[in-house]
């Protein structure tokens, strides 16, 4: 019979009573494949990891989860097992390219379905600010779905994050092109009959709208973003969004829509999330309006990764 599963390869090495604790999922971020390995089995890692190249002749990287997403970096230990010896890698979400080193930089592939569903909600001409940006998700989907903001700012703390967001724009510079604001440049100087260097109108207009800022977001506030305000909001930091409330009342102008992620149990759904936005709010004076919290992934057993989207009134 053909192998198909890791569990098909694990029979050839793993005796037969340890053979439940073969991983039946694992992540896949670009051609790197990181594993949870059961303590049962790790003496069996380097086999596993060699069977994963096997089940699929795309990956060629395997890497183990040595613990969990830990400190204000949320980043997590891998240890490489197999492949190629390398942790960093090319990935395609959404039409968007991402290099990221998934050990130095939270990276999540499982959220590409929620970053194209909020993107294509933002309008055009909005400010947008993506708080606690990493390597750059969620501005790169933003811009691929809504090439047409007027300006999107993104902060994140993590120097190693804000390393492969520069490199991520490079990348995808020239998602822009698809702008009104490269089109009317390049029609007027066409009009004008003036020679048109394409290059160095793109990188002019990504220098006017995208901003990435190596920084705290409460450093940031009073900083690089004093004075702006904003249309709408990103705050992926589920397990902490909530502590920067007041950071989204300041920066966020009348109007302006948050998208607020929290990790909540299922008995706390939807309402603590809610509560915490509504006190928050009431805390610094400025009313809320609740649009939806919806659940975005399950985090544990009965946990949910959610996000809680409202209005700044
Ligand atoms: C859960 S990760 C999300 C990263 C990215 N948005 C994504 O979806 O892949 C949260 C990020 O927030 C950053 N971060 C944590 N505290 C921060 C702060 N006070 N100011 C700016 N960034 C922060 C972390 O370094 C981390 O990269």
């Amino acid at each position: 019979m053909k192998k198909t599963t890791l569990k098909d390869w694990a029979e050839e090495f793993i005796p037969l009573e340890k053979l439940d604790f073969v991983p039946r999922s694992f992540e896949i971020v670009g051609d790197i494949a990181i594993v949870e390995i059961p303590i049962e089995i790790e003496d069996y890692d380097k086999k596993i990891g060699d069977a994963l190249l096997k089940v699929n002749t795309a990956i060629k990287v395997v890497l183990k989860k040595s613990g969990i997403h830990k400190g204000e970096f949320r980043t997590q230990d891998l240890i490489w097992i197999a492949g190629e010896n390398r942790k960093e890698t090319l990935y395609l979400e959404n039409g968007i390219k991402l290099k990221v080193n998934p050990e130095t930089v939270y990276f999540s592939p499982r959220l590409s379905t929620e970053r194209a569903f909020l993107s294509e909600q933002v309008i055009a001409n909005s400010r947008v600010l993506v708080m606690f940006s990493g390597c750059g998700p969620y501005t790169f989907n933003i811009l691929k779905k809504q090439p047409n903001v007027k300006l999107i700012d993104s902060v994140e703390i993590n120097p190693e994050g804000h390393k492969y967001a520069l490199e991520n724009l490079n990348l995808n510079r020239n998602l822009l092109k698809k702008s009104d604001k490269f089109k009317e440049k390049i029609e007027n100087l066409k009009k004008e009959k003036k020679v048109i260097n394409e290059k160095q109108i793109i990188e002019e207009i990504n220098n006017e709208i995208i901003h990435f800022y190596c920084a705290d977001i409460r450093k940031a506030m009073i900083n690089e973003l004093n004075g702006k305000k904003y249309d709408e909001i990103f705050m992926p930091l589920p397990k902490d969004a909530e502590l920067f409330l007041d950071c989204a009342f300041s920066l966020g102008d009348k109007n302006c829509i948050v998208h607020m992620y929290d990790f909540l149990h299922e008995n706390e759904f939807p309402h603590k999330s809610e509560n915490a936005v509504i006190e928050a709010a009431k805390k610094v004076g400025f009313k809320v309006g609740i649009l939806s919290t919806r659940k975005v992934g399950q985090y544990s057993p009965r946990k949910y990764r959610v996000c809680c989207d409202f209005k700044i009134l």
